[in-house]
């Protein structure tokens, strides 16, 4: 089905079963130890791989000394690059999931140890002897940043106006530089692969979120057809990005499992995943905004420098502010330098989370120069249509014509809801009891500040398939490679396909994440849940017509409910129609240029009340509001989950989360979840969410869009100011740890 034109009426628009709150359907499962994660499947015969990773950040293997490795008890074969056959790479990953001879990063796998049991394997692994060749690499964003480059992929520079020059004779200006470190995802969950082989077909459960990319990639990597593999991830215990692509877990599972002819288990070590997997690469920003005495922004500039890998890709920090907020004289710029630490990738909300923890201080910031409350400093800078239109972009004389007749190439925006967040959020947060000096108002010990934050994030859309069978029990039964990374994927699909086909959520049985499936968008940059329903839905207009015609009806008119098929005083169980033999359809949906059009936008704000202590500067949440606008939530309990678990993130984000470089070594010194720490429940004891009504027929059939990133976009700047409205001491630099307060 192609998407090209708005939504119009439909049948989810009967809002029986979507939109409603319904728990998640796998629940049960998940608590009784019956939903098997990757590492769960256990087969016979099976053996467990321990990974060795590079002791270096950059050079070359000398040599390796596998002996005594070999020799020790229970060992049946180590797998290194030199052993493993011919291997190709796939298109995600910059560096190669198996390195060696060259070393293209710290604890880059270099070699699997395959024993009887893990313990074994682990023992042998400390026996692996590596001579390495060290050369000098590049570890400090500060010093590489002189160097960096416009990156030939992934954000283009952007010029409206004349930045320079309007900043320049700007009645009131501001100019700041922030900091935000490299992120681990530290996901539950360890990247985990059990790999088998049979003949020449590998069957492989691999926790992952993109169940296309990882089998296209692993296909590749092996050098055999995409169809020889079977890849599964049915349950994924957190993602959040790291496990958008293949990882090494899977690709070692599958050469060790070849290499020892039996099943191979391979769980990442976890003092592995900081430096072995992908992370969120730390950025320096430096945020110009310029405005009249009034408070209106007349200029805004932001530029960005990350680092990566040779090839790799820049963090889009300055996505948003092409977006968020009015003014004639505009600039972005992205910088990339080449670094030699680990890999650097999306991470929940790649781009504006980072982006905003600087742009929204930058707002924060300015707002106290006008002497305005930083809530109306947005509002009377909000825009509804994109001030930073993609036509824009380009420097030819005919967008330069079209731009000073007055912007009348602006892209609207489908829905921006922005100003009613905030000034909604500012009521029930009670933000007219904030004191816009800072420092003045304690409880006992505590200095207690208020703080305020837009939240943005680009609703993305990706092709969806899915496949709908109808039972002749009446059991509806879909089957999609769509993942659920703990977001509830399985609910809101059994909730669309129970009111397209009208019947209860108990008559539906879903199948995910798995590659013989129909191509789902999988789960990744807040689009799974609308591009993945969506698909769903598709698939299940084509089952309505099926069944229609089965039962003799006219599709077009046919009533689907009650598990009853009718028209006019014409009435048929639904599970007629399979009676002699079950219904199978496939479908996807495709998405036009409606994004094009309109852009799609999800708009928030969070509001945060904090404590300092104001004797030791340690930092308590006392309460946490997100007032969110993303279209349909096609189920407010599991969107709610969504976004309470953002806004925790956002809150490590701005208290905690940080990978300590060793600038000397090249490596994230913090291997472990005590090293790297996350909030845990006590540090969170007030949230709440609320989302605007709103739908979107441009979005897709479900008119939904994406709430699992923007809930974290702001979170971070919100606490830092309002620790600044705590204490008057304004922090920069993430994560704001007590001792940036002494
Ligand atoms: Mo998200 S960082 O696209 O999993």
């Amino acid at each position: 089905m192609k998407f090209d034109t708005p939504a119009t009426t439909n049948p989810i628009d009967q809002l029986k079963v979507v939109g409603q709150p319904h728990h998640r359907i796998e629940g049960p499962l998940k608590v009784t130890g019956q939903a098997h994660y990757a590492y769960e499947n256990n087969l016979p015969n099976q053996t467990y791989g321990y990974v060795v990773g590079a002791a270096i950040a950059k050079g070359r293997i000398n040599s390796m000394d596998l002996d005594e490795a070999r020799k020790a008890p229970g060992v049946i074969d180590i797998v290194t690059a030199e052993n493993a056959g011919d291997l190709g790479k796939g298109d995600m990953n910059t560096a190669k999931l198996l390195g060696g001879p060259e070393i293209q990063h710290y604890h880059q796998a270099i070699a699997l140890v395959i024993a009887e049991s893990f313990e074994q394997a682990r023992a042998a692994a400390n026996l692996v002897r590596v001579d390495y060749a060290e050369e000098k690499g590049s570890f400090d964003l500060e010093v590489a940043k002189s160097e960096a480059t416009k990156p030939e992929s992934g954000e283009p520079d952007s010029d409206v106006g004349d930045f320079e020059a309007g900043f320049d004779s700007a009645a009131v200006k501001f100019d700041q530089t922030y900091h935000t470190p490299d992120q681990s995802h530290s996901m539950m969950e360890p990247h985990a692969s059990v790999a088998t082989w049979e003949g020449d077909k590998l069957k492989i459960w691999h926790s992952n979120q993109m169940i296309n990319w990882g089998t296209n990639d692993l296909a590749k990597t092996l050098k055999i057809e995409r169809d020889k593999i079977q890849l599964m991830s049915p349950f994924v215990g957190g993602g959040f990005g790291g496990k958008l692509f293949l990882r090494t877990d899977a690709l070692l599972a599958a050469l060790g499992s070849r290499a020892v002819n039996r099943p191979v288990k391979v769980a990442l070590q976890r003092p592995l995943i900081p430096n072995n997997t992908t992370h969120r690469p730390a950025t320096i920003q430096r945020i110009r905004i310029g405005a009249g005495e009034d408070g209106k922004i007349t200029a805004i500039g932001h530029e960005g420098w990350s680092g990566d890998l040779e090839d790799g890709q820049p963090e889009t920090a300055v996505q948003q502010t092409r977006f968020l907020y009015a003014g004639a004289d505009r600039m972005t710029r992205t910088r990339l330098a080449v670094l030699n630490l680990p890999e650097g990738n999306a991470m929940r909300a790649p781009g504006e989370a980072p982006g905003l923890m600087a742009l929204e201080i930058a707002m924060d910031e300015m707002a106290e120069q006008l002497k305005l409350d930083p809530v109306e400093f947005r509002v009377m800078n909000d825009t509804q249509v994109v001030p930073d239109t993609p036509e824009q972009q380009t420097s030819d004389d005919d967008s330069q014509a079209k731009r000073d007749e007055g912007g009348s190439k602006a892209l609207p925006f489908s829905q921006r809801q922005l100003v009613e967040c905030l000034h909604q959020g500012a009521e029930r947060f009670g933000w007219n009891k904030r004191n816009a000096k800072p420092g003045l108002v304690r409880d006992g010990r505590w200095l207690v500040g208020f703080g305020v934050a837009a939240a943005f994030r680009n609703n993305l859309v990706m092709d969806s398939g899915a496949r709908a069978i109808l039972g002749a029990d009446g059991l509806v039964t879909i089957e999609t490679d769509m993942t659920d990374i703990g977001t509830g994927s399985y609910t809101i699909i059994a909730q669309t396909a129970a009111e397209m086909m009208g019947v209860p959520l108990e008559m539906v049985s879903v199948r995910l994440a798995d590659s013989t499936y129909p191509v789902s968008s999988g789960s990744g940059g807040q689009f799974g849940a609308n591009s993945s329903t969506a698909g769903v839905y598709a698939a299940c207009v084509k089952l309505r017509e099926a069944v229609a015609q089965k039962l003799g009806f006219n599709a077009s008119d046919a009533k689907f409910a009650d598990q009853q098929v009718s028209s006019g005083n014409r009435s048929l169980a639904l599970k007629d129609a399979a009676k002699d033999g079950e219904i199978v359809v496939e479908d996807k949906i495709e998405f036009g240029d409606l994004g094009k059009e309109k852009q799609q936008s999800t708009f928030g704000a969070h509001f945060v009340e904090v404590g300092v202590d104001r004797f030791t500067g340690e930092t308590r949440i006392r309460r946490m509001l997100a007032i969110c606008a993303a279209g349909r939530i096609l189920n407010p309990i599991t969107a709610r989950s969504q976004v309470i678990g953002a806004m925790t993130m956002g809150v490590g984000g701005a208290l905690m989360e940080e990978l300590a470089v060793d600038k000397r070594h090249g490596f994230f010194v913090n291997h472990d979840l005590a090293g790297y720490e996350v909030p845990v429940h006590a540090d969170i004891p007030h949230q709440e969410v609320i989302f605007l009504d709103e739908t979107d027929p441009n979005s897709s059939p479900m008119k939904a869009k994406g709430v699992g990133e923007l809930g974290l976009c702001g979170v971070g700047a919100a606490v830092a100011n309002a620790l600044y409205n705590a204490t008057g001491v304004r922090v920069r630099e993430y994560p704001i740890t007590l001792d940036k307060f002494l």
